[in-house]
């Protein structure tokens, strides 16, 4: 049937009625799947005010497979009683017949039946009664007629536990008039048209009215990870405060560059295999400026720029192995190097975002490799204060304004500062970050003018991304288990708000 004339049918239902009418009983008598009347009510729906259709729900018996043939052929016991004649029927023979089994047991507890035991051939099954009322039989005749008003709940019960009714949920719509309720369908205008103005033909027709809560259609397009949508803030806020940012694009770095320039001793933990990726292939770097490296040597192995020094035998073999980088503060070291190469010292602030590698446990918020945000400022005569000063500007930026500081320890910054924030929701004092004064034994060799200070603060960016995006486990973030549509339906990111 035409999807209109279901439309049609219905108003015309509703017209006749006082009340209104079930889409389950238009469906029905229409001999049309239910679905077609539902898409009707959606259609008349989109029309504006015609028809009101309130969902709702009920719930029928209805006949199984079995009992609308015990509704036809009888009860199995009513069956099994039919079968034995007035001479009885052996028992073995009873229970081949289909309804054998089930029928023989509800016979014998009906006492329709009775066994008996002294026959050589074996039991032997004899009628008790003459006549059998079948109320089973009776009853889903009933029901299925829907004159089932004499079954109680009760009876409906049993009959379902023996599997021949069921109970069903039917969902329907109960549809009644509406305030503009007509039974002509007048096709409502979607748009006004220039050739309705000039011709005047607007004020006949009707119109659609505008839907603002629609959503758009979703862009067909690629979408960023929460980690990228949040560096680009954190890009961003240093962008906005001055900050050139610093070529990190190699993963791959030697441990010279990574922890001896760093006046990281050979000895330090960090160092380690437990702590380090180191690379196989190719395993050594050989290609450092001579000078500067004779110079780290040095403050290493014996002191100088006003250092004692760690006094061990510091060794190239140590610096020449490559490794993962563990902190982009191996990028901050070539680049405040290259910075001290350029003759005149010019003031610098530089940032950086990106991947870093440690050999850790993994757990719910630690992975072997994370991203390190990274901002260093070098100037003539900068203090702690200054330090404080630009942390307490660009955490403000993030809109994270109370902070609290405390003393650490780093090879390569003295002093040093681990970097505390409030946090509103779990009401406590939380660490976001690293800081400190880069040390003369650090600066000097390279070249940086006595004078000149460089401070320097480092975060990890996936901490921020996990508190902005409600995320408790780095592995919803990060690696194979990652859902896809969590990256789709991930919003925006505004660190500020
Ligand atoms: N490199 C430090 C870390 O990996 C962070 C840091 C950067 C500390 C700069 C001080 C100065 O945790």
């Amino acid at each position: 049937m035409a999807d209109t004339g279901v439309l049609e049918i219905i108003l015309k239902r509703i017209e006749a009625v006082d009340g209104g009418v079930d889409s389950q009983d238009v469906a029905t008598s229409l001999s049309v799947d239910h679905q077609v009347v539902v898409g009707a009510v959606k259609s008349l729906q989109s029309l504006g005010d015609i028809i009101l259709a309130e969902q709702r729900s009920s719930k029928h018996w209805e006949l199984t497979g079995e009992g609308q043939e015990t509704a036809e052929k009888g009860s199995h016991e009513a069956r099994v009683f039919g079968a034995i004649p007035e001479e009885g029927l052996a028992q073995s023979e009873l229970m081949k017949l289909p309804s054998g089994k089930v029928g023989f047991s509800k016979a014998m507890s009906n006492k329709w039946i009775r066994v008996d035991k002294g026959h050589e051939a074996g039991p032997k099954v004899f009628r008790m009664v003459e006549k059998i009322d079948d109320s089973v039989q009776g009853k889903l005749v009933q029901i299925q007629k829907g004159i089932a008003a004499d079954v109680d709940e009760k009876e409906k019960n049993e009959l379902k536990k023996r599997k021949l009714l069921t109970e069903v949920t039917v969902k329907s719509y109960w549809i009644t008039k509406g305030p503009s309720f007509s039974t002509i369908i007048t096709k409502q205008e979607a748009e006004l048209t220039p050739e309705m103005i000039t011709s005047g033909s607007w004020k006949q027709r009707s119109f659609k009215p505008y839907n603002f809560e629609a959503l758009g259609v979703a862009l067909d397009c690629g979408h960023l990870h929460p980690l990228m949508k949040v560096r680009t803030q954190f890009r961003q806020i240093f962008l906005e405060m001055g900050f050139t940012e610093m070529p990190t694009n190699n993963f791959i770095e030697s441990s010279f560059w990574n922890f001896d320039s760093l006046f990281q001793p050979q000895q330090h933990p960090a160092r380690d295999q437990h702590d380090t990726f180191f690379l196989s292939d190719p395993a050594v770097s050989r290609d450092f400026p001579q000078d500067y490296l004779e110079r780290v040597k040095k403050v290493h192995s014996e002191g100088g720029f006003g250092s004692q020094g760690y006094k061990y035998d510091w060794k190239i073999e140590e610096a020449q192995k490559n490794i993962l980088r563990t902190h982009t503060t191996a990028v901050s070291a070539r680049m405040l190097y290259k910075l001290a190469q350029q003759g005149k010292f010019t003031p610098v602030k530089y940032f950086s975002i990106d991947r870093v590698f440690r050999n850790e446990t993994l757990d719910a918020t630690h992975l072997a490799e994370f991203h390190q945000i990274e901002g260093v400022v070098a100037d003539y005569g900068l203090t702690l204060g200054d330090l404080m000063g630009i942390l307490h500007q660009f955490f403000t930026k993030l809109g994270i304004t109370k902070l609290r500081f405390k003393p650490a320890f780093n090879p390569y910054t003295e002093p040093s500062m681990e970097i505390f924030s409030y946090h509103e929701g779990l009401k406590k004092w939380v660490e976001v970050g690293n800081s400190g004064v880069f040390r003369p034994e650090m600066l000097l060799p390279m070249g940086i003018p006595e004078g000149v200070s460089v401070i320097a603060w480092g975060l990890s960016l996936e901490r921020p991304t996990m508190i902005k995006y409600g995320i408790n486990n780095i592995r919803e973030l990060v690696g194979h288990k990652v859902n896809l549509q969590m990256v789709y339906d991930s919003p925006i990111c505004r660190l500020d708000s």
